[in-house]
């Protein structure tokens, strides 16, 4: 049986419609070389910062929550910013919060968030080899408590089954890797609509 998109469970339609921005994104990471020296780490970590910063609210979203109970602790805003400390980075001036938009586009957002999680696995150890750790400067790279695996399956568990608008979730999931390579080609970025 040929697979269609609505036979698709929203976590895999969500992968199938980033697919392609996905390696994008990974392929300009590693042509500037983030993680070919500490200083060009910094800029990784200033990237990761804002994106989080950005999506910070959407972790206290009501409705979201309600499907989510653990999505507070999931946030990796605070060990973002201590990376940035970590490295005597100074804070972006810009402030692009995305708007708590209806749940459905937010949990998009949270999507490419959350997964950036699995790829994370591998960062850590190049990280590692340029001196950063789950204690230094690469705190928001370690696995979530229950391991990355777990952590993952139960996030795609909950969004699978929610009904969620998966037309929205997709908008969202696309405006979150664009935010984040619009941060990586043009770092301190102000967006005048925050989408
Ligand atoms: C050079 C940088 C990156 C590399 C090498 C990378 C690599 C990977 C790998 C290998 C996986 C699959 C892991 C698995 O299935 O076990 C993955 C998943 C994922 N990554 Fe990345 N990643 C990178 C950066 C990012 C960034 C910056 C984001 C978004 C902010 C992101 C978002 C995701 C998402 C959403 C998934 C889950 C896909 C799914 O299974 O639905 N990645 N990444």
């Amino acid at each position: 049986m040929t697979r269609t998109s609505d036979t698709l469970s929203l976590s895999l339609r969500l992968k199938d419609a980033t697919h392609t921005i996905h390696e994008d994104l990974d392929r300009g990471i590693m042509a500037q070389g983030l993680f070919s020296s500490a200083d060009k780490y910094r800029n990784f970590v200033q990237l990761q910062y804002q994106f989080h910063r950005d999506i910070n609210g959407l972790y206290s979203h009501a409705d979201l929550v309600e499907t989510i109970p653990d999505l507070a602790i999931r946030n990796r805003f605070a060990l973002v910013h201590q990376d940035m400390r970590d490295l005597g980075l100074p804070l972006p001036d810009a402030q692009n919060p995305v708007e708590a938009k209806d749940a459905s586009t937010a949990i998009g957002w949270l999507y490419v968030a959350e997964g950036s999680k699995l790829g994370a696995n591998f960062l850590t150890k190049l990280a590692e080899k340029l001196g950063f750790t789950e204690t230094f400067g690469a705190r928001h790279l370690a696995a979530d408590p229950g391991g990355r695996g777990p952590s993952w399956n139960a996030f795609k568990s909950a969004i699978d089954h929610a009904g969620f608008d998966p037309a929205l979730a997709v908008t969202g999931a696309r405006a979150a890797f664009l935010r984040v390579k619009t941060y990586l080609n043009a770092p301190n970025a102000s967006l005048n609509t925050p989408a």
